[in-house]
């Protein structure tokens, strides 16, 4: 199966998690895409959705699904997205594609999560995936310094500016062995917007798309 199979797989699964009139949120990404897609498809069963980027908001509306503010509602019961790396856990390090502020504010709202990911973003210990950082423009330099003081090798993503307006720093060489603590300490970095650390609230289960079939894992 190609990893576009995995992704597919893991996105018809999500669909029985959709309740009945409902809101929901979605993610990010080429996993989430694959779930906009599969959404499409059952959208005279969902009232709406709130994105977590102007591209899903885009390819929600394309598919003839309302997109409404999370400021015009109240929880979301389900989101639903990607990850670029998750532990057994369920913490995960998300931002590869630059939404991460917007993604932890909607599964910061929701009450269940929903990760969808391919058999090859399961690991043991978060850090192989840069972790991308989003920060005010005026403080990447400073916040880079920080960020070599943690351990990290911080690169400013070249040509990319967020939703937001923001800038993204990809910090490597970084070896996640206490994410909840780590997300924290960056946080409260002076001209972090949000880290890509999603631990405090990660996700409640995972769907993880394998060649003999789709795993499921709760938290
Ligand atoms: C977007 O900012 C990210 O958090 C994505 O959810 C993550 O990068 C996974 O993307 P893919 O599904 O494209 O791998």
């Amino acid at each position: 199966m190609t990893q576009d199979e995995l992704k597919l797989a893991v996105a018809q699964a999500a669909i029985a998690y959709v309740p009945a009139n409902c809101i929901v949120g979605v993610g990010t990404g080429s996993t989430a895409n694959f779930f906009i897609d599969e959404l499409g498809k059952i959208k005279k069963k969902i009232c709406a959705a709130v994105a977590s980027s102007e591209a899903s908001a885009q390819r929600l509306k394309e598919h003839g699904i309302q997109v409404v503010s999370l400021n015009d509602i109240g929880s979301l019961s389900i989101y639903v997205d990607g990850a670029d790396e998750i532990t057994r856990h369920l913490h995960m390090i998300k931002g590869g594609g630059g939404a991460l502020t917007r993604e932890k504010i909607v599964a910061a709202a929701s009450k269940k999560f929903i990760c969808l990911c391919d058999s090859s973003k399961l690991v043991d210990v978060l850090g192989s995936f840069p972790l991308p950082l989003e920060v005010i423009p005026m403080a990447s330099s400073y916040v880079a310094r920080q960020m070599v003081l943690l351990g990290g090798q911080p690169k400013l993503r070249e040509g990319f500016v967020t939703d937001n307006g923001n800038l993204i720093l990809d910090v490597s060489g970084l070896k996640i062995l206490n994410p909840i603590e780590l997300e924290t300490t960056i946080n409260n970095i002076t001209g972090v917007v949000t880290n890509g650390l999603f631990a405090r609230r990660g996700a409640d289960v995972l769907l993880l798309g394998t060649t003999s079939g789709v795993q499921t894992f709760t938290a």
